[in-house]
């Protein structure tokens, strides 16, 4: 039998993450844990991020997961070395595209949008100066926002009025690239680009991810036979009508569980 890729966040919003492995992926097994009875992750302790990510992760691993992928910006930048160093899984972390942003700017100036949990954290400043020297990078705390896609209301005039405070004075800078620091926001990107000027470019890290999961798979001879016909578990423990909304019918079972 396949083992599964496990993956974990602190609600749905590591199904934007879920939607490119399977799109790379496609002969792999998937569970999926969306902790939103704890959502967000973003304004709590360290320690509690910590105390989370590692009960998803013992709860993924007697499942028999064979790797974890931790789909969530806040838990990565928290907890992800300590996971490394306790348990024997490759883990995939997710760190925000500042170095694609650095790339890819014309103005040098870069926006973030993020939790506070991963803008305060020390990943986010190393990557910060690893891959954005001479480019101001603008931070901006996404708050509110995961808290109204853990609801569904995405397309609300609500979320509309906290973009517009967010987005403005990135744009009073001229920022050309606007980085989404947490899995959660590529949910929000057709109401972005309804926002943003059309030069400026909208980066995440879903695909890099993914490549990446695919690539430590192969190095550690752990893919899927072709022949198998993926199956993809997803489980709540809070109410399951917005993932199912969002996973669609590629999802062969959606349930709630009190892990
Ligand atoms: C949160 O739970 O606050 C956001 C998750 C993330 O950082 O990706």
């Amino acid at each position: 039998m396949a083992k599964p890729i496990g993956i974990f966040d602190s609600g749905v919003g590591g199904t934007s993450i879920w939607k490119e492995v399977v799109r790379m992926l496609p002969f792999e097994d998937t569970i999926y844990l969306a902790d939103s009875a704890n959502a967000p992750y973003g304004e709590k302790p360290k320690e509690e991020i910590l105390g989370l990510s590692v009960k998803n992760t013992e709860y993924l691993l007697e499942q028999g997961c064979k790797i974890i992928l931790v789909a969530c910006n806040t838990a990565t930048t928290n907890a992800i070395d300590h996971l490394r160093s306790h348990y024997n899984v490759p883990f995939i972390g997710i760190e925000p595209a500042i170095k694609p942003a650095a790339l890819q700017t014309r103005t040098k100036k870069v926006g973030v949008l993020a939790t506070k949990g991963t803008l305060s954290s020390n990943l986010f400043h190393n990557t910060s100066k690893l891959y954005a020297e001479g480019i101001t990078v603008l931070e901006q705390e996404g708050k509110g926002l995961v808290e109204l896609i853990e609801a569904g209301r995405i397309n609300s005039p609500e979320m509309f009025e906290l973009l517009r405070g967010f987005l403005r004075p990135m744009l009073d800078q001229n920022i050309d690239c606007l980085v989404l620091g947490c899995t959660h926001y590529p949910y929000l990107i057709p109401v972005l680009r309804e926002m943003l000027p059309a030069h400026v470019h909208i980066i995440d890290s879903g695909e890099a991810v993914a490549r990446q999961t695919k690539a430590v798979l192969e190095r550690n001879d752990l893919l899927a036979e072709k022949s198998n016909r993926p199956k993809h578990i997803f489980y709540t423990n809070a109410e399951v009508q917005v993932l199912k909304e969002l996973v669609g019918t590629q999802a062969t079972r959606v349930a709630h569980l009190d892990f």
